[in-house]
């Protein structure tokens, strides 16, 4: 497990050094978001300080290495996730925006009453809200796939669940709620037999093991730069070129235009077709950083050290009477959501916190989930490189202490 060197790694996390209601800061929420390392706080303080102007606009020097560094972030998330072009990374504000942007864009072009459009059972809200919109308004029908206990996807429903009406299958790849990690290439090869595109949300991915989008075989990736060890508020949607070149603008405004008169508009070539307005330049430089640093440590280094990381927990968390693990899938990532029947999700949360503990509790924006195992909430500890079993053994006297005032 010493492959990632923590120590080091954990002091490029000033945050990360401080006590907690005067305990040390264990901190395993980074499946809600994760932590910044100085090189993208110092990426952003950057601009601010010395390059803060508009991009793609000026011809001074400012707006020009705005517009570079703006671009170079580009280009460094094309190659961390094996895009074939540049020109496809569109910069959004998330995952979320990246889910709505194909809904409202291609599904409002493409889809057509009576077409459906198939989710999984795990999905965040963010992957059913936006097709539940696209029902009431165009009369798509949306179909579930299943799972087991395990939290592993019924793949012989999904399979009969393919149809001549079936216009996209959008599914995440690795679950918030559960830790499922999905089987990506199986789902798109039986997509693809029949025509049927697919968009993935990697939101809980990207962050954690290597993605090669053109391996995968997916048509679209949405994810968010937060959850990677960048900044809020800036995301990224890929798509394969000829479907994003059919697709209508999103927004649109500034940017997005080549040309306008009150008779006509033309729009821009991708990706800024879809970037109206002025972008978050410095996120999208922060994200750069984001980028280049989990580079420098290495996709696969991180998995294999997270894997660890989170079988040990799994394994200790097993061992406490009381403690229900919910997602234990043989393939699944850093996360470890419980349920325990003694005390309620956010009153563990809260003795936790008071241990210096912060984890997150609730339905984690996943409530068919917890509608399928039937509770109201879980307990996640969601896990980082920067992770260590100390606290993880941590977790565990924490949890031993809710068992003392909870019985
Ligand atoms: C699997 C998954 N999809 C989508 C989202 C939404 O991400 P964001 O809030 O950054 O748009 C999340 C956030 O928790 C997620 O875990």
């Amino acid at each position: 497990m010493t492959a990632v060197d923590v120590a080091r790694i954990r002091d490029d996390f000033p945050i990360l050094d401080q006590l907690i209601n005067g305990k040390p800061l264990v901190y395993l929420d980074n499946a809600a978001t994760t932590q910044k390392p100085r090189p993208v706080i110092d990426a952003i303080s950057n601009y601010y300080l010395h390059n803060n102007s508009n991009v793609h606009r000026g011809v001074h020097t400012l707006s020009q290495r705005a517009t570079d560094d703006y671009e170079a972030g580009r280009e460094a998330i094309r190659r961390f996730i094996n895009a074939p072009d540049a020109s496809e990374i569109i910069y959004v504000r998330g995952t979320t925006e990246g889910l709505n942007l194909v809904a409202s864009s291609y599904g409002r072009k493409f889809f057509k009453a009576g077409d459906e459009v198939i989710i999984t059972g795990m999905e965040h809200h963010s992957n059913i809200v936006p097709w539940q919109i696209l029902g009431k308004e165009i009369g798509i029908r949306l179909r579930v796939i299943p799972f087991n206990d395990q939290g592993e996807l019924l793949m012989d429903e999904y399979e009969g669940m393919l149809n001549d009406r079936t216009r996209l299958v959008s599914v995440v790849h690795q679950s918030n709620a559960l830790g499922t990690i999905n089987p990506v290439s199986a789902i798109v090869e039986l997509a693809h037999a029949r025509g049927v595109p697919v968009m993935l949300d990697t939101a809980q991915s990207v962050p954690h093991m290597p993605i090669d989008v053109q391996d995968l075989g997916v048509d679209f990736a949405t994810f968010s730069g937060h959850k990677m060890y960048g900044p809020t508020g800036i995301g990224v949607l890929w798509g394969r070129a000829d479907l994003l070149n059919e697709m209508p603008p999103y927004q649109t405004g500034g940017e997005m235009i080549r040309s306008v008169t009150f008779e006509e508009t033309i729009y821009n070539v991708l990706p800024h077709k879809f970037e109206a307005g002025t972008p978050d330049i410095a996120g999208a430089i922060g994200l750069g950083a984001a980028v280049e640093y989990l580079e420098a440590i290495g996709m696969g280094r991180i998995a294999a050290y997270e894997q660890a990381l989170m079988r040990y927990g799994a394994e200790r968390l097993a061992e406490i009477e009381g403690v229900r693990l919910i997602g234990t899938a043989a393939n699944r990532g850093g996360v470890l959501s419980f349920y325990m029947e003694a005390a309620h999700a956010h009153d563990i949360g809260t003795i936790l916190d008071a241990e210096g503990i912060a984890v997150r509790t609730g339905h984690h924006c996943a409530q068919p989930v917890m509608a399928r195992y039937e509770i109201p909430a879980t307990v996640r500890a969601s896990l980082s490189f920067y992770n260590t079993t100390e606290e993880i053994d941590a977790l565990i006297k924490g949890i031993d202490r809710v068992i003392e005032v909870f019985g």
